[in-house]
């Protein structure tokens, strides 16, 4: 079993991970000070794939299980869902020490954290992350949000959770096409922070498509590492978290774009990893091979990397205004200066941003 701190003084927590390990969940439960009453949130696709396992855990724990699920789909990741677990809550009489545990993708993570972070002003909250998506990026790091009509995310909260625990057994029934959206985020943190593990990615893209537990577990410990250190050092992203945004500017251009149904989550942000990495080399930041070994393995792991041609030039840069990363109008991209390091840049002129997405 593999073990990470994410230190944030009183709110630090440890990351744990291995196959096989949803029927330990319970157990690893029994040492928090949480009351007996707890809630297990999910959704019917997880929950039918690993519901019995988890709750025969936490029931065999001496745990007293209210169990909520919510429809699948990012549309439910909304206030009322949050209403309606406040109200499962309320009749089942969970109190200030109950605890939620979050079974599934990023989805049901980022809604049961917003959830645990405003019933009875925040109690304490577990994620068991399902997709890849959620085990390398969203049950880190405590952002937590629902989607308004007008923005997705715009409503959430920073709430750390006590706990994540990773089961990657649980990826052998994730889509496929899932699997390469959350690869993205996986690619994202070599060109941010790790020339290594970037080669290491490269070299073993065939392992980690045949879902090699040994290469999963590396890949997805070096992600939780780097995502953790970021998070240590800067938790409600007043500086450095920023980087953790590299491919989100472009990528959330063409996710609202494109209505959030061509593509998912992973795959506009690989679309937008490529966008920023060639504005690097419009800009004179960084030379034409390392864009082409970005674009390489985004592609070797069966991602997009260009900007729909349907999609008009002066809609991307408007879509991109309208981002919650843009501040008092100014644009920041997250920038490549070589794979392994980035910097953030404001003030680009639109004619480099069209060159970048289009040459
Ligand atoms: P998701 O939660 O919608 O899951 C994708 C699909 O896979 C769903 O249909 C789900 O039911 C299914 N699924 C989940 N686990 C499965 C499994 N093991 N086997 C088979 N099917 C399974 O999508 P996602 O990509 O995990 O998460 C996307 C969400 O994460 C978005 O709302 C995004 O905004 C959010 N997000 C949050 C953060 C953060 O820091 N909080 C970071 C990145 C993304
Ligand atoms: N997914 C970006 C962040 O957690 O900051």
């Amino acid at each position: 079993m593999q073990k990470l701190r994410v230190e944030l003084g009183e709110r630090s927590y440890s990351i744990v991970m291995d196959s096989n390990i949803l029927s330990g969940l319970g157990r690893a439960l029994e040492r928090f000070e949480f009351s007996r009453k707890v809630a297990l949130v999910s959704n019917p696709t997880v929950y039918g794939l690993f519901g019995k396992e988890i709750t025969e855990s936490l029931k065999g724990s001496g745990f007293d299980l209210l169990e909520v699920i919510i429809p699948d789909g990012e549309k439910y990741k909304s206030l009322s869902s949050a209403e309606m677990i406040y109200g499962e809550l309320l009749k089942a009489k969970l109190d200030r020490r109950s605890c939620l545990i979050a079974l599934g993708g990023g989805v049901i993570g980022d809604l049961t954290g917003y959830a645990a972070s405003t019933y009875m002003r925040g109690i304490d909250f577990i994620q068991v992350p399902t997709t890849l998506l959620a085990q390398v990026d969203s049950s880190v790091g405590g952002k937590t949000g629902v989607n308004h009509s007008l923005g997705k995310n715009m409503i959430g909260t920073f709430w750390q959770p006590r706990l994540v625990w990773i089961d990657i057994s649980t990826l052998k029934t994730l889509p496929p096409r899932e699997f390469c959206s959350g690869l993205a985020e996986v690619i994202k943190y070599g060109v941010i922070w790790d020339r290594e593990f970037f080669n290491m990615l490269e070299a073993s893209r065939e392992k980690i498509l045949a879902l090699d537990e040994v290469t999963l577990i590396e890949v997805i410990r070096r992600s939780c590492e780097i995502k953790a250190e970021v998070v240590s050092q800067d938790e409600r992203e007043s500086g450095l978290r920023a980087i953790l945004n590299y491919g989100h500017t472009v990528g959330h251009a063409v996710e609202t774009l494109t209505g959030y149904t061509r593509y998912l989550h992973g795959e506009a942000v690989a679309i937008g990893m490529h966008a920023a990495a060639r504005l690097s080399n419009v800009l004179g930041l960084m030379d034409e091979k390392q864009v082409l070994r970005i674009k390489a393995l985004i592609e070797a792991c069966g991602l997009p990397t260009e900007v729909p041609a349907n999609i008009r030039d002066e809609d991307v840069l408007s879509a991109m205004q309208l981002d919650k990363k843009t501040v008092s109008g100014t644009l920041r991209f997250v920038l490549p200066e070589k794979i392994g390091s980035v910097r953030i840049q404001a003030d680009i002129r639109a004619e480099e941003i069209i060159k970048a997405i289009r040459d």
